[in-house]
């Protein structure tokens, strides 16, 4: 098992992690996706964490996204099914480190990973934003997404902070 995930990284290593757009001479770089490969619940766990790990603490986008299937299912309304979509979205968003993330839970119970976490200064918000990202694997790749965001509301009934 450890094997198999030392191989994992090593692969990401290896493979160069983005591609650049050859339409138009663009150079908006697009993630290699994930393969789809046999996986057992303790190597997903293991998958999730370094996704996590990608994501939301190196903010390495393409990186994180390399944990992604080519035919991603999205939920979240505001992007499309597959990677270039969720990507374009969200590489200037997560990249950009004057947006704070802060993790505050984490579950991952196979095939399902969820990630309750707190980002500052998304897009000009005012208020600290709460997001909960639920992904779903299939063998070792992320297949789907869904997400539920919300900010504290100005007369907000409960007192308690968001976090
Ligand atoms: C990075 O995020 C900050 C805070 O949201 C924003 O003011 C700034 O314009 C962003 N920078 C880029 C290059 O998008
Ligand atoms: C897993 O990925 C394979 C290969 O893309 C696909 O055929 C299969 O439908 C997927 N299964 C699930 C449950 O998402
Ligand atoms: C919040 O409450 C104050 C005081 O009652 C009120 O003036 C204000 O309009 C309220 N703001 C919103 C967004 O509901």
């Amino acid at each position: 098992m450890r094997a198999s995930i030392t191989f994992f990284r090593a692969l990401t290593l290896i493979l160069p992690l983005v591609r650049r757009g050859s339409a138009s001479g663009q150079s908006t770089p697009t993630p290699i996706p994930c393969v789809v490969h046999p996986a057992n619940a303790v190597e997903q766990k293991e998958i999730f964490n370094v996704f996590v790990d990608e994501f939301y603490v190196k903010r390495n986008i393409p990186g994180a996204f390399h944990h992604i299937a080519a035919d991603y299912i999205q939920h979240n309304p505001f992007e499309l099914d597959g990677i270039t979509s969720s990507f374009n979205f969200l590489d200037p968003i997560f990249s950009n480190t004057s947006v704070k993330v802060q993790i505050l839970h984490r579950v991952f119970e196979a095939p399902y990973g969820w990630l309750h976490y707190r980002v500052d200064d998304l897009l000009g918000e005012l208020e600290p934003t709460a997001i909960l990202d639920l992904f779903r694997f299939n063998g070792t790749c992320v297949q789907e997404h869904w997400d539920v965001i919300q900010e504290r509301p100005v007369n907000a009934t409960n007192p308690h902070a968001l976090f």
